[in-house]
């Protein structure tokens, strides 16, 4: 009898709907995405969800920006986010909402069975608040001078300039990010859950085994420091779910964020009635339950999360899988070196399946970073899918198709080697089951190689010379095919779009993992056509300029226009004039400042002397435009100190705003350090 399907429910991170993905974003959904598509060709009854994670802070800034409502954001980005999830071919069985009626009914329910229970507890806090934006501010929207060095600009947690680490309330001379006020404190009532409730739970749960090694050492400490009361309440303005009985108080997003995974699946079995909620997430669920997210938030799936389904009455997850992060040619992802990608534009340029394999053949089940370096990238791809794997296939049927009308034989001329392969299934199959992803595809293309020898060694094109041989080139090819398609079905999980092309060529229904078992015998195939193609370094070059330029693209320039026809001002004398001292300026330095959305940084060579400016263009140009330009500066502005330095003068510029400005430029001859008379 057939062994029962495993019941599985698997989830991605729900991304937060205000900004677009990026290739970092993409390693934990490509690794689930092949993890769930794995358990699905191997029969298990597998459920995949996913959604945004609509509420917060960050959300309601984004939107009051762009002048919409969060909820118009929220929509828009979801469904970008869909589609690139959908054109990496990640398939979620269904994509959800944490603002959703049923994360709404959900959240409130979980809040109830803690309040009954004890769990929750009030108290009046002092926190950081904006006089200017009348709101609290979450600690990453205040920024200041680091208290050990006196670094700028610094965010209240550590310094980036000396490494110090502090409390926001140490930073001096403190500033709100939003409005640039000075941030007062202000006191509110908040609702604390009591995580203390339970400590013995939780290291209990943290040890059978749910967890990676770095997780448990993690948390190790976290016990060590003491378990603090969590707050889980913000005060207004705020988009998320007012707490019951309260006007101004709302859930803190993060409380309801991993409620969401439940919300998406509870939306799921309202229209698929074959799928029961309590039946995954009751307390006596035999059902799987995992988690994939990132290492940035284990802290509250592996720390809040199982206490808080535990207190509601709610199974806890069976394992939490945490991915590293990506970096791009050994560094953080950067946007001036065109390293920073979005899932879009990686799309534009490459093909998808080639990240898919690329990130498959680097990844591994503990939490490292993990590097795309875009030679090696190159070199990976062309040499193993391209040079390796598709070669199999494009040598052999070829010959099937031309001497035998798409024939292949009937029986196996080497069945061992049939055999070897097949049962390589097994192992493979454990290192996908275990994450080790990268053990998987080292395998399976050692396998690939050998698969080649074997047409190295037979040589079917000195065979299809001599007219006695025909059969024997029919055996090789058919061997070929065979062993080319246990080699898809291993890849499958990886490259879900090459799997649909070959079983179209091969003319076979989806490959299964246990269609490894019987071979593909006696059986016509379609004409062969080219699968995959080699990458070109022209094609990555061009993604990366891409990549450059689209992140310049800001949201819409709220400025308002200045009209041509404006009135004049009143007339001032030639004295008055005179006083202005104006020089030709070359820029000899442009930069991007890290937090500023208008302000680019300018050195000015003005002959004499050098001079910093911070001028508002950076709608209009690109750095790199700027460098070597001469222009027009006001040399004797008196200094103005600024949160990113002092400025030394102004440029001068027309136009009204946004994409059109123009920096004044003379003609060519004038020197820097000339007058402007
Ligand atoms: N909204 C939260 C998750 C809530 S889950 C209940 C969130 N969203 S996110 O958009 O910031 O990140 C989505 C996922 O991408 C997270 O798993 C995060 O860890 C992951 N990554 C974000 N940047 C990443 C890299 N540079 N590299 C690898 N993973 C990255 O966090
Ligand atoms: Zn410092």
């Amino acid at each position: 009898m057939a062994k029962a399907a495993r019941k599985i429910l698997i989830t991605s991170a729900l991304p937060y709907a205000n900004g677009s993905l990026h290739l970092g974003h993409l390693v934990g959904y490509i690794q689930a995405d092949i993890w769930v598509r794995f358990q699905k060709m191997r029969g298990e009854e597998c459920t995949y969800i996913c959604g945004s994670d609509s509420h917060g802070t960050p959300i309601m800034i984004q939107a009051q920006k762009m002048g919409i409502d969060p909820e118009e954001l929220v929509k828009t980005l979801s469904k970008e986010h869909e589609k690139d999830f959908a054109d990496f071919f990640i398939e979620f069985d269904n994509y959800h909402s944490t603002h959703s009626p049923e994360n709404k009914e959900l959240v409130e329910l979980v809040f109830k069975r803690h309040l009954e229970r004890g769990n929750i507890t009030k108290r009046v806090i002092k926190q950081a608040y904006d006089p200017e934006k009348n709101m609290f501010l979450p600690d990453r929207f205040i920024k200041g001078e680091c208290p050990k060095c006196g670094a700028k600009d610094q965010y209240g947690d550590n310094c980036e300039a000396c490494g110090a680490t502090y409390a926001p309330t140490e930073l001096k001379n403190p500033y709100s990010t939003l409005s640039g006020a000075k941030p007062i404190e202000k006191e509110s009532e908040h609702y604390f859950f009591k995580l203390k409730n339970y400590e013995t739970v939780l290291r209990e749960w943290t040890r059978n085994g749910h967890l990676q090694e770095e997780v448990t050492n993690k948390l190790d400490e976290w016990f060590e420091a003491g378990l603090q009361e969590w707050d889980i309440s913000r005060d207004k303005p705020y988009f998320g779910f007012t707490i019951p009985g309260e006007t101004d108080k709302f859930f803190y997003c993060w409380l309801d964020a991993p409620i969401g995974y439940m919300a998406s699946f509870k939306n799921l079995c309202d229209r698929n009635k074959k799928l029961n909620f309590l039946e995954y997430w009751g307390k006596d669920s035999t059902a799987e339950l995992y988690h994939f997210i990132g290492k940035d938030i284990i802290y509250f799936h592996a720390l809040f999360w199982p206490a808080v389904l535990t207190g509601a009455d709610f199974r806890t997850p069976t394992a939490i899988f945490a991915n590293g992060f990506l970096t791009v040619d050994g560094q953080k992802m950067s946007k001036s070196r065109g390293t920073f990608i979005k899932a879009r534009t990686y799309l534009n340029h490459l093909p998808p399946e080639y990240l898919r394999y690329y990130f498959a053949a680097k990844l591994s089940n503990r939490i490292e970073d993990l590097d795309i370096h875009f030679d090696d990238f190159t070199q990976r791809v062309n040499s193993d899918l391209v040079g390796k794997f598709i070669n199999i296939f494009s040598r052999c049927a070829s010959f099937i198709n031309n001497l035998f009308e798409g024939k292949l034989g009937s029986s196996l001329s080497e069945p061992n080697l049939y055999q070897e392969f097949s049962l390589a299934g097994d192992s493979i199959a454990e290192k996908f089951e275990s994450l080790e992803f990268s053990h998987a595809i080292r395998q399976i293309m050692a396998l690939a190689d050998k698969a080649n020898q074997y047409i190295d060694e037979k040589k079917p094109w000195t065979l299809a010379k001599d007219a006695s041989r025909k059969s024997d080139v029919q055996a090789t090819c058919t061997m070929g095919i065979n062993l080319f398609r246990l080699l898809m079905i291993y890849l499958k999980p990886v490259l879900p779009q090459t799997a649909k092309n070959c079983e179209d060529l091969l003319n076979i229904s989806p490959l299964t993992w246990d269609d490894r078992l019987t071979p593909l015998l006696d059986h016509t195939i379609k004409p062969f056509r080219p699968l995959n193609k080699r990458l070109e370094k022209t094609e990555i070059d061009a993604m990366k300029t891409a990549a450059k330029e689209d992140l310049d693209t800001k949201p819409t320039d709220t400025t308002k226009p200045v009209a041509a026809h404006e009135p004049i001002k009143e007339t001032i004398s030639i004295d008055d004039f005179a006083k202005i001292d104006l020089r030709i300026a070359k820029i000899i330095t442009a930069e991007h400042l890290e937090g500023a959305d208008k302000l680019l940084r300018l050195e000015l060579d003005i002959g004499s002397e050098v001079r910093q400016v911070f001028a508002g263009i950076k709608s209009a140009y690109q750095p790199e435009q700027l460098i070597g330009k001469l222009t027009v500066m006001v040399a004797n502005l008196a200094p103005r100190k600024m949160r990113f330095g002092e400025s030394q003068g102004m440029v001068l510029a027309a136009g009204p705003g946004g994409k059109d400005l123009w920096i004044l430029s003379p003609e060519e001859g004038a020197q820097p350090g000339m007058r402007v008379k």
